[in-house]
């Protein structure tokens, strides 16, 4: 921790290691504490990931997503892995969202907020500690941050290791993603080339044509005498899941400027579905970071609840500070919804509303693949809506799991993946994600509902 320039408020400190007396959920055994113990020190010297100023810029364009003039778009990997942190891989995935906020940005007449699940995704919560194949139980895989996917006791055992590993994976991942959205790769005028060496399919030709209408703007513009220079750059923040506390705290730094705490390890981070106790080590420690941050809200939220996590939370009621992610699946999300927004709705709290279509529909296929039916997440992204056209709220953005390859592991789309075809290309460790193609087709379908909107 850098010697701080200004005082910071007593108690602070302290309480930034208050969740370690708390019940905690969804944390690995490290097998040599002694090692976890250097590595944990070591990290928290290293360099942050991000700076406190970016994360407040974060927090003020979520204050306008929340009062309805702007829109997020967040995605990315349920689970980067070590291995897929390639230039290749990166840039494909950057390149599917700057897509899909093109879309967003033209269909909507609507700034987009553009975040990525990425540069720190590396922990994954899971629902049974141990994992049995053929008789033999073995730790579960926790995501490449903990421990390995291969199913050896070498590879379960979890590694301290692989905490600094993750850290300095995640810095040369947000280093390429700053070059590509600063660099001139993102400029407005490169449209037509992020769809390059794409399939072609019906997306693909739909994008090209309304690509097509902005070039021909963009000319007009440049005829008129206009200024590009909002036209050059993105603002693009790095986002996860905020799981593995061994990470979190020590990427915990006292701002220098304020002498308020910053979790320097992602612009934004949410707590998931299973460590959202509000009694938990989870909601106390994020309670005292200054990021905006998530919560995910699955079938089971109450509206108490939902009240009791803002007054935790979001007690200064900070605009844009608090964003709830919710995964309601398709069949559930029209009743269960519209209740937790009546909660909050005409009180003193305005927080960001953001669904999550991917984590309510999972499926296991007759053929052993864990899998999502494409439609599923189109019905649940349009339950959203409406959800929120009858309380009259406003629907803040979509959080998906995507990649930029051309994989097989959701069913269904414009390219009708049926369940023989998932075996082809499925390479996911965690949960399918939507391959490039849909997710295009979803930006496109999301942009109507907004076009509605705006
Ligand atoms: N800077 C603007 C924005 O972020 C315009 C822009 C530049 C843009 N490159 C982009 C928008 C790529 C979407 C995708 O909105
Ligand atoms: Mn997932």
């Amino acid at each position: 921790m850098t010697e701080p320039i200004v005082s910071v408020a007593p108690g602070v400190l302290e309480g930034l290691d208050a969740w370690r007396d708390l019940p905690i959920n969804q944390q690995p055994t490290w097998g040599n504490t002694e090692q976890l113990a250097r590595v944990t020190s070591e990290l928290s010297k290293l360099p942050p990931l991000v700076f406190a100023g970016e994360v407040d810029q974060l927090t003020d364009r979520l204050a306008r997503v929340a009062s309805g003039k702007a829109f997020l778009l967040q995605g990315g990997d349920c689970a980067e892995t070590f291995d897929s942190a390639t230039a290749d891989k990166i840039r494909n995935r950057v390149k599917t969202i700057l897509q899909m906020a093109v879309v967003l940005t033209y269909g909507a007449s609507m700034p987009i907020v553009k975040m990525g699940r990425m540069a720190g995704q590396f922990a994954k919560p899971r629902s049974s500690d141990t994992e049995t194949r053929d008789g033999v139980t073995l730790p579960a895989y926790r995501g490449d941050i903990v421990n390995g996917y291969d199913f050896t006791p070498e590879s379960r055992e979890a590694d301290p290791n692989r905490i600094v590993r993750g850290y300095h994976t995640a810095a040369s991942t947000l280093n390429l993603i700053r070059a590509f959205t600063q660099g001139g790769f993102a400029d407005l005028r490169e449209v037509h080339s992020w769809n390059k060496g794409f399939a072609e399919n019906p997306a693909n030709k739909r994008y090209e044509t309304l690509a097509k209408d902005i070039d021909r703007a963009i000319k007009f513009m440049a005829a008129a005498g206009a200024d590009f220079d909002s036209l050059k750059r993105v603002e693009f923040y790095a986002s996860h899941e905020g799981l593995l506390m061994d990470y979190e705290r020590p990427m915990t730094r006292i701002d220098s400027r304020t002498g308020n705490p910053y979790n320097t390890s992602a612009h934004f981070v949410w707590i998931g579905e299973r460590t959202r106790d509000l009694d938990g080590a989870h909601i106390d420690f994020f309670s005292r970071i200054s990021n905006p941050i998530g919560v995910k809200l699955g079938p089971s939220t109450t509206p108490d609840m939902v009240r009791r996590l803002i007054d935790i939370l979001d007690p200064n009621r900070i605009p844009g500070r608090l964003t709830f992610i919710t995964r309601m699946g398709a069949g559930v999300i029209r009743d269960a919804l519209p209740p937790l927004l009546e909660a909050v709705k005409g009180t003193d709290a305005l927080p960001v509303w953001v669904s999550d279509p991917m984590h309510g529909n999972g499926i296991t296929t007759p053929n052993g693949y864990k899998t999502r039916r494409f439609d599923d997440v189109v019905d649940e992204v349009t339950g959203f809506f409406e959800a929120h056209r009858v309380v009259g709220t406003f629907p803040g953005g979509i959080h998906v799991e995507l990649t930029g390859d051309d994989v097989t592991e959701c069913l269904g789309g414009s390219e009708m993946i049926d369940e023989a075809t998932l075996a082809s290309r499925y390479e996911s460790l965690c949960d399918p994600r939507l391959n490039h193609t849909q997710s295009l087709e979803l930006a496109f379908l999301v942009a109507e509902e907004l076009a509605v909107i705006a």
